[in-house]
């Protein structure tokens, strides 16, 4: 999809809830705050989390009609707000302690890519967390895109889990009203 596409779905209606992602919440949710980018952050969910626990959060998306949703939140003015093509934009190289992936799908090219570059903006000990919809979803789970293209998967990740410490990489499920959707974590750290 393209960002007028995207433009047009958040036009309709806010898309998700406010609310972090479950279990984005339980793996940020003790860490020490400091410098996070939220990489296609949407209406900005996670990036206002996270900036209300302490951290210094940039939101990248090229969706303005999505970040202007954001934008609107209570306190948005403790967020960084970016519109900007993730397959184009960067950060400086070791300038980052967090770097949130949460439901980008892009094909390959550029994902890879993307993500290698994102591990490039950790500071040594900085925290990748990759959530997105499975392959496998396609068969054994509910919603998500269709394209098996776009679709993450344990080894569609593994050359971007090699240039980390990698705490997890794995196939999660997550509890959805039309029933159990699958997702990717990749969940890792650069080394010190
Ligand atoms: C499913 S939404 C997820 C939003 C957010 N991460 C969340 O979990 O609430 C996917 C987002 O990726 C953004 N996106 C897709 N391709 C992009 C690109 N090439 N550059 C920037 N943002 C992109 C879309 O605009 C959309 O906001």
């Amino acid at each position: 999809m393209q960002a007028a596409d995207w433009d047009a779905r958040y036009a309709e209606r806010q898309q998700w809830s406010g609310e972090p992602n479950p279990l984005v919440a339980e793996l940020l949710a003790d860490l020490p705050p400091g410098d996070a980018v939220d990489l296609a952050a949407g209406e900005g969910r996670h990036a206002l989390w996270l900036a209300g626990l302490g951290w210094r959060a940039t939101a990248v998306d090229f969706s303005a009609t999505g970040l202007a949703r954001g934008r609107a939140r209570p306190d948005a003015d403790r967020v960084t707000w970016v519109a900007a093509d993730v397959t184009a934009w960067d950060a400086a190289p070791s300038s980052q302690d967090l770097v949130l992936v949460a439901y980008l799908h892009l094909p390959d090219p550029p994902m890879t890519d993307v993500l290698r570059r994102a591990v490039g903006w950790l500071r040594p000990g900085g925290r990748l967390l990759l959530l997105g919809h499975d392959v496998v979803n396609l068969t054994a789970g509910v919603g998500g895109p269709q394209d098996p293209a776009i679709l993450h998967g344990v080894e569609r990740l593994a050359p971007v889990a090699a240039l980390l410490d990698v705490d997890r990489l794995a196939t999660v499920p997550r509890a959805t009203p039309a029933g159990t959707a699958l997702d990717t974590l990749l969940w890792g750290r650069r080394a010190r």
